[in-house]
């Protein structure tokens, strides 16, 4: 895309003599304009907020103020309709809403920088999109949860081996295994929740990074838009952008760990070696040569979107390497954090879909377990009985081939595991409970 960009025609700080190389801009805008239609509305916004904050101070009359809120509805609904379009004629989405509004409004338009510069209108406009960002993926977590959960429900007593180097341990159970991405999940949507806590202060009214001679009203703005505090320091608001989309992303990555995990198991567990589930066939291609063929690739393109987020992660890494003061090396953030954003929105959509409708083959994963897998049970029954664990984890060694491998011994084997969490008491109403309270308790924020 970005060598199809053509520079803007006239930049908003063009002076007259100044040169234009379109070439050059071209460069330095790459498709910084195109992604500001991710930001557009949250510009917007914020922007509306701003010129109430003029208009509270005397510096924008009611009437300025009415034309300018006025104008950006309009051009709000010209956007979402498609008949203002986004693109490179424009340097980027702040000059966009600028140029609209002197277009429309003339003079009055051209009023609404006043006190701002486009380095806070861009911290304050990535901030609102990925505080909502966080809040869609805290949702779409807790929602995998439910899921994963009503599948350990319906299989929360169905064996299956367990592994430890994937080499079989002891019997495990679907329960267990689903049970694990439900707190999985419960844990990503926390995290979620802390990190737009911890990003949930406002950068406007911070203008360049030096504030301006004006008393702005800086808390009534931010309160208008929703956000928990201030960023303070207009130097440190500068210095945060980049490091806040770096833990957002590394959030992302978390939550992507476990689609990863899950995406290996449904790879693994559905070859024909092992046989324990069969996904469902929206979730599988075929090959264009070997018709016997089902492909998992919806699981390895989950997998593999994993490294999308870690790729994001490292580029907006390498990017933190500046000194104070607000830097245009810092755009190259935005595409890793928008792609981020999307590729992680568009992955957990499908999980639910995913789980719920796999056909888990309880039988072989049952028939899986061998008689060598009851031995750690046998050592702890010993142990229990008196003798040092030591001892009993050489005898249980000894007796291997005497244990007796039942559905029965299977099943007692799961039951007996009675310690909070493990295989009889998975306490998945615990686990609802906790997913209850999450969806409950939507932390207030400024996307909101
Ligand atoms: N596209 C720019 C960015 O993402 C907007 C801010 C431009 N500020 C500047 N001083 N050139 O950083």
């Amino acid at each position: 895309m970005s060598t199809e960009v053509k520079a803007a025609a006239s930049p908003l700080w063009a002076k007259p003599g100044a040169t234009i190389n379109h070439d050059a801009m071209s460069f330095m805008s790459r498709d910084d304009v195109i992604l500001d239609r991710e930001l557009f509305l949250f510009d917007i916004r914020a922007t509306k907020a701003h010129v109430n904050g003029l208009n509270s101070i005397d510096l924008l009359s009611d009437d300025e103020t009415r034309d300018i809120l006025h104008a950006l509805d309009e051009l709000v609904e010209l956007f979402a309709d498609g008949s203002f379009v986004l693109d490179e004629r424009f340097e980027d989405g702040h000059t966009a809403i600028e140029s609209y509004l002197v277009e429309e409004l003339g003079e009055t338009g051209k009023r609404v920088h006043l006190g701002r510069s486009r380095n806070d209108q861009v911290a304050v406009a990535l901030r609102l999109y990925m505080l909502d960002a966080l809040k869609t993926i805290r949702a779409q977590c807790l929602e995998i949860a439910r899921a994963a959960l009503g599948v350990a429900r319906r299989h929360e007593f169905d064996p299956m081996p367990g592994y430890t180097h994937l080499q079989r341990a002891v019997p495990s159970s679907i329960g267990l295994w689903m049970g694990s991405f439900v707190e999985g999940f419960l844990d990503s949507a926390e995290l979620c929740a802390l990190t737009r806590h911890w990003i949930d202060s406002s950068p406007l009214g911070t203008a360049a990074g030096y504030g301006v001679n004006i008393e702005l009203p800086r808390q009534q703005v931010s309160d208008e838009l929703g956000f928990a505090c201030l960023q303070l320091n207009p130097m440190a608001a500068q210095a945060s952008r980049g490091r806040i989309e770096h833990q957002v992303v590394s959030t992302l990555w978390q939550a992507m760990q476990e689609v990863r995990r899950l995406a290996w198991d449904c790879s693994l567990f559905s070859t024909q070696e092992f046989g324990f589930l069969t996904l469902a066939p929206e979730f599988v291609t075929g090959s264009s040569i070997m018709p016997n063929k089902a492909n998992p690739d919806m699981a390895e393109l989950l997998r593999a979107s994993t490294a999308v987020i870690g790729g994001a992660l490292s580029e907006i890494q390498q990017t933190m390497s500046l000194p104070s003061g607000y830097q245009r090396d810092l755009q190259i953030t935005k595409p890793a954090l928008i792609r981020a954003v999307n590729v992680t929105r568009e992955a957990l959509t499908h999980i639910p879909k995913l789980i719920t409708s796999a056909t888990y083959h309880t039988d072989t994963m049952r028939s899986a377990i061998e008689r060598s897998m009851l031995a750690t049970d046998q050592a702890v029954d010993l142990a229990k009985g008196g003798v040092p664990f030591r001892d009993a984890y050489k005898q249980a060694a000894a007796q291997i081939e005497s244990l007796e491998l039942t559905d029965s011994t299977i099943d007692e084997s799961l039951r007996s595991r009675r310690s909070p969490g493990a295989c009889g008491n998975l306490m998945l109403d615990e686990l609802e409970r906790r997913i209850i309270a999450g969806v409950g308790s939507e932390p207030h924020a400024a996307s909101d």
